[in-house]
């Protein structure tokens, strides 16, 4: 078999290994997926020694996605735009850095949940890394407008001018939000790690939207409860997105697109 993994850190309960397994399983390809935690300050060694054992391909997941952009000797178009690799491809010709994030959170969004982007006003919230890496994708589908809300603001800007080429993209702070309705609400902060809320101002009208949760859990996400609450029509986590993104990676690792719907059943369960 040929050998692929996902490196992070931390990386114990990382879901991919099983979603990997599963998609070997459905396409009878010949292929082991592990997890390896990588040192914080040992990536460019561990991609090294990865590919000098004969590894084929690899995940990227936090904190790594914006040092393997790095580490790669070509990018795909989308992988350029949302400044973070989150696959790489492994051949004799060197490594080849993808990000499929984005097309993971569409597939799932419009795809398995049948929620329209394009014509529409989008709101997402935070500005790091798992924003950037999912706009480009989410731009394509060309809402009508794309709002980018982030606690600090700077940061919200500068993404928003960085991909000013790609279709109607706008920044604010939170409290700006106040007297807003949008027809999507992306949550991409990381305050439910924190086990926090983003600081929504109560103006905010969330009836009849539909908000998708970047994170996923066993439990409802602490976002989509809330917004629940507040009368949204649909919360959705990010299990999807996490299952159609490795997909994408597999794929291009393999030439075979697996069937998502299985496995996300087979997670949820
Ligand atoms: P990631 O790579 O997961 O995107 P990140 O780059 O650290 O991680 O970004 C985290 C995002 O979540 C940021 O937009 C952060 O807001 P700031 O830029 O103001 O720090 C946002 N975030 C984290 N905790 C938050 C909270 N409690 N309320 C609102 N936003 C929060």
């Amino acid at each position: 078999p040929e050998r692929y993994a996902v490196m992070g850190n931390p990386i114990a309960h990382s879901q991919s290994p099983r979603i990997h397994a599963l998609f070997a399983r459905q396409t009878g390809e010949p292929v082991t997926y592990e997890r390896i935690l990588v040192p914080i300050s040992g990536f460019a060694a561990a991609v090294t020694e990865f590919e000098a054992s004969g590894g084929r391909g690899l995940n990227i997941t936090v904190p790594f996605k914006l040092q393997a952009w790095a580490e790669v000797d070509r990018r795909t178009a989308r992988a350029e735009r949302a400044s973070a690799v989150n696959t790489i491809v492994i051949t004799a010709a060197g490594r080849l850095g993808d990000n499929t994030d984005g097309t993971g959170l569409v597939r799932d969004l419009c795809c398995n949940h049948g929620v329209r982007v394009q014509a529409r006003r989008i709101l997402i919230l935070g500005a790091g890394g798992a924003v950037h890496g999912v706009l480009p994708a989410l731009l394509a589908e060309t809402p009508t407008e794309l709002v980018i809300a982030n606690r600090t603001r700077a940061r919200a800007d500068a993404i928003a001018t960085s991909l000013a080429d790609l279709g109607c993209v706008t920044a604010c702070g939170l409290p700006e939000l106040a007297g807003e309705h949008f027809d999507v609400i992306i949550n991409g902060t990381s305050a439910e790690l924190h086990g926090e809320l983003p600081a929504l101002p109560k103006g905010l009208k969330i009836g009849g939207t539909t908000v998708y949760d970047l994170v996923y859990g066993k439990a409802p996400t602490a976002f989509c409860s809330w917004a629940l609450e507040q009368g949204a029509a649909r919360a959705l986590d990010g299990l999807g997105m996490l299952v159609e993104q490795a997909a994408e990676s597999f794929l291009l690792w393999r030439g075979i697109r697996p069937q998502t719907a299985p496995v996300i059943q087979a997670l949820r369960g």
